[in-house]
């Protein structure tokens, strides 16, 4: 399936690596597991909201915008990586940022994406937790309008049929990799938020007729809300694209047992994920998003959720840039409990 007949400006390193986790694999002792480090795309600390913007901007630029609008959490790396898109093709850029976290502390204020979003020039504009963000969202478009300037709205996460074809071109560029490697995949693992990074790796793996499976860990709503939000997306997206094979309902697949008490609230288990991840790969994962989901896939992987000749491959999306929104969390003490969750050379320090 050829997505040329879209409009899409180059934003990305692609392809972004496809590598072997061998100390993670041994440590786990279960599936084969690789990760593709979409983190890698690498505008302004990097991650998956790029793919999404190569097209949502391409569509923006042939429309005339000269200012791009979006949204998001204090700490949303969609934000931070729209306002890098905006900077480097010269558009101005506007952000909503919501006050979702319910007891940020100074580094969550002020540090990590935050930070980067107004070194990246951005407006930034605050609302309160429980604003109506689209609403909002759709108000400073009309805003800008009356001015005179010609907006370009991005809606949550970039999360749309035009946003989520970046994540049907992201899977045909992963299938294609596990081909030259003569890799059989068997299951891919991403966190779902907005859901269009998992919908569109399910309408891509449908596109070319693979089996492979696409697992959302759900990162801001349980399960029953999630699920209907990733099927109608690829759905949207599907039909926006035309010409494909229906997508079977079992291909959404959606868990939510890692989201602990709701979204960018930290889990032992995320930190535990955090910190085993860094440590036995020196990758480094985030907080809100691939933490979570990594924990997921750990646990599934030590209840024997996979076969041992099973290849898995974990969605790195990044997100880094929130590592430094969480110092307190992060920088406790470690969780692991087992000599091989700390390397001995650690412990001294
Ligand atoms: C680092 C990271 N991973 C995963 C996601 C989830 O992607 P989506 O919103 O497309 O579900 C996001 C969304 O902001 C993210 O920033």
């Amino acid at each position: 399936m050829n997505l040329d007949r879209f409009p899409r400006i180059d934003l990305c390193h692609a392809p972004t690596p496809l590598e072997f986790m061998p100390r993670l694999t041994q440590h786990l002792g279960g599936p084969q597991i690789w990760i593709k480090r979409v983190v890698f795309t690498g505008m302004a600390l990097g991650g998956n909201k790029a793919r999404k913007l190569e097209f949502l901007l391409g569509e923006g630029l042939q429309q005339g915008a000269d200012h791009v609008v979006t949204l998001g959490a204090l700490q949303s790396n969609h934000v931070r990586q729209t306002a890098a898109a905006a900077a480097r093709l010269g558009l101005a850029c506007t952000v909503l940022l919501e006050h979702r976290h319910p007891n940020p502390d100074y580094a969550y204020l002020h540090n990590g994406n935050v930070l980067l979003d107004g070194l990246l020039g951005a407006e930034v504009v605050y609302r309160p937790g429980g604003t109506d963000m689209a609403a909002a969202l759709k108000q400073v478009g009309e805003q800008l309008r009356s001015t005179g300037r010609r907006p370009y709205l991005i809606p949550s996460g970039g999360s749309n049929p035009v946003g989520t074809l970046g994540y049907v071109k992201a899977a045909q560029e992963l299938l294609q990799q596990a081909k030259e490697k003569s890799l059989r995949l068997d299951h891919i693992v991403v966190a779902s938020g907005s859901a269009g990074t998992q919908a569109g790796l399910v309408v891509g793996v449908a596109t070319q007729a693979s089996t492979v499976t696409v697992q959302g860990f759900a990162v801001s709503q349980a399960a029953h809300l999630q699920h209907p939000r990733v099927a109608a997306l690829a759905l949207a997206t599907a039909q926006w694209i035309g010409d494909l094979p229906e997508i079977p309902p079992e291909a959404i697949r959606v868990n939510a047992d890692y989201l602990g008490q709701g979204y960018s609230i930290p889990t032992p288990a995320m930190v535990a994920a955090v910190q085993q991840v860094a440590r036995l790969e020196g990758i480094l994962l985030d907080p809100v998003y691939t933490g979570k989901a990594m924990a997921g896939l750990m646990d599934w992987v030590r209840r024997g959720h996979y076969r041992a000749n099973e290849n898995i491959v974990f969605i790195h999306t990044g997100g880094q840039a929130g590592l430094f929104g969480f110092c307190d969390t992060l920088s406790r003490p470690t969780q692991a409990s087992s000599p091989l969750e700390v390397p001995q050379r650690q412990k001294g320090l």
